[in-house]
């Protein structure tokens, strides 16, 4: 796909067929988070790739069962979770860089899954705690979000966006950049 089409194509998908996903896809997400830049090359990010089902219904018990994309946890075949180690990263200028670091990672491999006809959906929204618990992740790594995986159920249309001038300025701050 053309990157420009991938990035049209991606969407939050919250509804899931229960078809596995081959593992040489995933493969190539993985490889698409490790290629991502990172403050100092430091690479402070690490996923999990979860199938199973016991441990995909313990990772929604640290969700609000309100949150629009629990559903998805159980339906999705994979959940890719995003851990980073803030150690493994700097704070200059009062900037935390490995959120940064492990968000654009995390784009990439979503990204890769779009491209490749897959299904994902950020989710930030859980007990952090909890979670730790339920993964076993050492103490020193964040949890920073996770996406279900797989093939999609559903077709969404694109969500709304702020306009081009409310956020591209040119020379003068609030000006819109003409191009
Ligand atoms: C950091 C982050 C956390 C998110 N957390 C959740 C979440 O907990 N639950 C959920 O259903 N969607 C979550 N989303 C998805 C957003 O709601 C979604 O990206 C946004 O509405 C735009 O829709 P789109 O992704 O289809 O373009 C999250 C997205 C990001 C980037």
């Amino acid at each position: 796909m053309e990157f420009s089409d991938v990035v049209k194509k991606r969407r939050s998908i919250r509804a899931y067929k229960p078809d596995p996903v081959e593992p040489e896809k995933i493969a190539v997400m993985l490889e698409a988070a490790r290629q991502a830049p990172s403050w100092r090359n430091l690479q402070c990010w690490r996923f999990m790739v979860i199938t199973s089902e016991e441990k995909r219904k313990a990772i929604t018990t640290t969700f609000s069962p309100h949150n629009p994309g629990v559903k998805a946890l159980l339906q999705a075949p994979v959940i890719i979770v995003l851990c980073a180690n803030p150690a493994e990263s700097e704070n200059w200028y009062n900037k935390d860089f490995y959120m940064l670091d492990a968000g654009l990672a995390m784009e990439h491999l979503v990204l890769a899954a779009t491209d490749q006809g897959l299904a994902t959906c950020w989710q930030g929204s859980f007990d952090e705690e909890k979670m730790h618990e339920v993964l076993g992740v050492p103490e020193e790594f964040r949890l920073i979000a996770l996406t279900p995986l797989g093939y999609p159920a559903q077709e969404r249309d694109p969500r709304p966006r702020k306009a081009m001038e409310q956020i591209a300025f040119g020379e003068q701050w609030g000006e819109p950049w003409k191009g």
